[in-house]
């Protein structure tokens, strides 16, 4: 089976997971975020039509999907694994159906997204993550608490319709310490980017190639080092939490904070790509030096 893309850290496969997951190597860790819309309500424009065409059974068609992938992934998935499943409050018991069979527990944990998209009331805020773990997986020292709040992409500033925030997915890695991880709904790409600055190994499979594309090109931007990328608010994808100019920890040398459309990005000193402008909180340019800081208490991992 050849991959689309493979470097030292990160392999892309095009095609559909169900028929690639039997050939890939175990893994240690699955975090994904599959297609989890219901059929009925996306397929029935229920405003403008009267009573919708509808019926629960059309969600049979998302439950089969997700108990045939739950499947290959428990295949795949060491006996200390786990898996981070995304999904929503009508298809959460969808998946904990699926990954129930499999798992030691499963349990939801609460994405916060700390903006709500779509419809007038009672607006979209949050979404689901199933996490699942197998019957040995070791316990995760963290105390934290199941709400997880990471600011929600825009969608000007999106690769895909569906993208979910980096930090969000390198915050879960990150509670895992070794091993290959593994996202076969890839989409851009977040998973395998997160696994990358984490300095984590990470196969990622997609069906659709332009999402394929994207991601090698989100890949090749430059990793900085590990500290300085993570925990910070400096790597947050808005700029927008307030901090003001602070130095990084573990990181000597200079950064150069720019904008491109609402989304900040951070590069060592001289190497702002063309389309971004250098700008810093409140618009003007400048550069960082780093070597001990107090880590932003948002974004801090435990
Ligand atoms: C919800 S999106 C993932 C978005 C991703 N988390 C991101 O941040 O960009 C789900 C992705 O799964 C892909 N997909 C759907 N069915 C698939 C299949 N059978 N095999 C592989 N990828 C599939 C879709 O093309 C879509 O890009």
């Amino acid at each position: 089976m050849k991959p689309y893309y493979q470097d030292e850290q990160t392999t892309i496969y095009h095609g559909d997971c169900h028929e690639i997951m039997p050939h890939l190597p175990m893994v240690d860790l699955v975090q994904t975020d599959p297609p989890y819309f219901q059929p009925a309500t996306h397929y029935v424009p229920t405003r403008t039509q009267g009573v919708p065409k509808k019926s629960i059974g059309d969600m049979s068609i998302l439950e089969l999907a997700f108990k045939i992938w739950c499947g290959d992934l428990a295949r795949l998935l060491r006996p200390t694994g786990t898996i981070y499943f995304f999904c929503d409050g009508q298809s959460y018991p969808l998946a904990f159906t699926a990954l129930y069979p499999h798992a030691k527990h499963v349990r939801p944990l609460i994405w916060d997204k700390m903006i709500s998209y779509n419809g007038y009331t009672w607006r979209h805020q949050h979404e689901l993550i199933a996490w699942a773990e197998m019957e040995e997986s070791p316990r995760i020292e963290t105390g934290d608490g199941d709400i997880l709040r990471f600011r929600g992409v825009m969608q000007d500033d999106r690769l895909h319709p569906a993208e979910k925030p980096l930090d969000l997915f390198k915050a879960l890695v990150a509670k895992h310490a070794v091993g290959i991880v593994l996202d076969p709904f890839m989409g851009s790409g977040t998973t395998l980017r997160a696994a990358k600055d984490l300095g984590r190994k990470a196969i990622g499979i997609e069906i659709e190639e332009r999402y394929c594309e994207i991601a090698v090109k989100r890949l090749a931007q430059e990793v900085l080092p590990l500290d300085a990328m993570v925990n910070t608010g400096y790597n947050n994808d808005y700029g927008t939490t307030g901090q003001q100019p602070e130095t990084l920890p573990g990181f000597h040398g200079s950064l150069e904070i720019s904008q491109a459309g609402n989304r900040s990005h951070v590069f060592p000193a001289g190497t702002i790509p063309e389309g971004h402008s250098r700008q810093l909180w409140g618009g003007t340019g400048g550069s960082l030096e780093g070597d001990e800081a107090p880590r932003h208490p948002q974004s801090e991992p435990r």
